[in-house]
């Protein structure tokens, strides 16, 4: 069998550190917050090259926190794309505001920029792009297109830990706000639910720090209608732990991805583009005979995922929502893509197995 993802297989030679950390802190019995998390912040903020980072619960939150703390106006719309997971759009509207959505490009895997342009209008308030598949999006460019207006930029680093943009940069640095998802299954993932914030504007930091703590800093001082998103001390030292094999583990995506884009020839079979420093959170390939191609996967014994069987408006708690507005490049991917394996410790024996399977289709 040709997994998806082997967790256990990638972490367990961190198991005996993790465990020994995770025996004193019940020596402890320091469970909220404390030395482990702040040291994730710390060591995640240095990773991604941002001055701040504020651990929480998982990305979902993370994503609501950050728009929050921008204090606007009821119904401010924020512009996201229509293909992403729906946390992206579940939180614009937890935090009272007003998605709006723009397709992504054509084979493409992120937010088309010429695009926002038609829907910045003066209710326009945020901008929050995704990087979706660990592609990276020309955080830059959106910037220019902004020029001087008073929009701000959150990204959703959520699959895309480690990434850089094409000068270099690493996700994380590049918007007013970041956020990342550090669910089991990302690129750098708990065992359980976490996430994380990052920014360089203190003002910001400040603020999400009390929004993450039921809007206190100090034992029963509570200054905001805070949500209670503390990042779990027990997930911090796994992360800990994990994040120093990180750049490795996306190394290895990376060559996987170099050789399913070199040698899956197969007519059949459309590959997307990434951006050059893209980390690989999924290998989506469109195929327009799906349903063929799943049962075939399912006899070669490769597993296969979607990214996402439903675009934000084909999810069935937006009907009517959108109106009649088409993203056809969304529709493209939730209709035809499919995820093939890119566990980053998948053997040679085992990437040329899934090739040639593919490739014999
Ligand atoms: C693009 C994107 N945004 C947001 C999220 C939400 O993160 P979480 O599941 O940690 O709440 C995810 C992950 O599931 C995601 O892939």
């Amino acid at each position: 069998m040709i997994k998806f993802l082997d967790i256990y297989n990638q972490d367990k030679n961190l198991h005996p550190l993790m465990i020994k950390d995770i025996r004193n802190i019940f020596k402890k019995g320091d469970f909220i917050l404390g030395e482990h998390v702040k040291k994730f912040e710390n060591k995640f903020s240095n990773f991604c090259g941002s001055k701040f980072a504020l651990g929480c619960a998982n990305g979902t939150d993370a994503l609501t926190i950050a728009l929050k703390a921008l204090n606007l106006k009821k119904n401010s719309e924020v512009i996201i794309p229509s293909m992403t997971y729906c946390s992206t759009a579940f939180s614009i509207i937890n935090a009272n505001l007003k998605p709006v959505l723009v397709d992504v490009d054509f084979m493409k895997p992120t937010i088309n920029i010429d695009q926002i342009m038609q829907k910045i209008n003066k209710k326009t308030k945020v901008i929050m792009p995704v990087h979706l598949y660990g592609s990276v999006v020309d955080i830059k460019k959106i910037r220019n297109i902004i020029q001087k207006k008073k929009i701000y930029i959150i990204d959703d680093c959520a699959q895309a830990h480690g990434a850089k943009d094409n000068k270099g940069k690493k996700v994380g640095s590049l918007a007013d706000i970041s956020t990342f998802s550090l669910y089991p299954g990302k690129n750098l993932g708990a065992y359980g639910d976490a996430g994380i914030i990052t920014t360089n504007n203190k003002k910001l930091y400040l603020i999400m720090r009390k929004l993450r703590n039921l809007g206190s800093e100090i034992k029963f001082k509570h200054e905001l209608v805070g949500m209670n998103s503390r990042l779990d001390t027990l997930q911090a030292v796994i992360l800990n732990h994990k994040l120093s094999k990180l750049s490795k583990l996306n190394l290895k995506r990376k060559k996987i991805a170099d050789d399913y884009d070199k040698k899956i020839n197969n007519k059949k079979i459309l590959k997307l583009t990434y951006s050059k420093n893209s980390v690989y959170h999924q290998y989506v390939i469109l195929v327009k005979k799906r349903n063929e191609l799943i049962k075939y996967l399912k006899k070669s014994n490769i597993q296969y995922g979607f990214h996402y069987p439903y675009a934000i408006h084909e999810l069935q708690v937006f009907k009517g929502y959108f109106k009649s507005e088409k993203f056809p490049n969304s529709e493209m991917l939730s209709k035809y893509g499919i995820s093939i394996p890119i566990d980053p410790n998948l053997t040679k024996k085992q990437i040329s197995y899934v090739i040639n399977k593919l490739n014999s289709f």
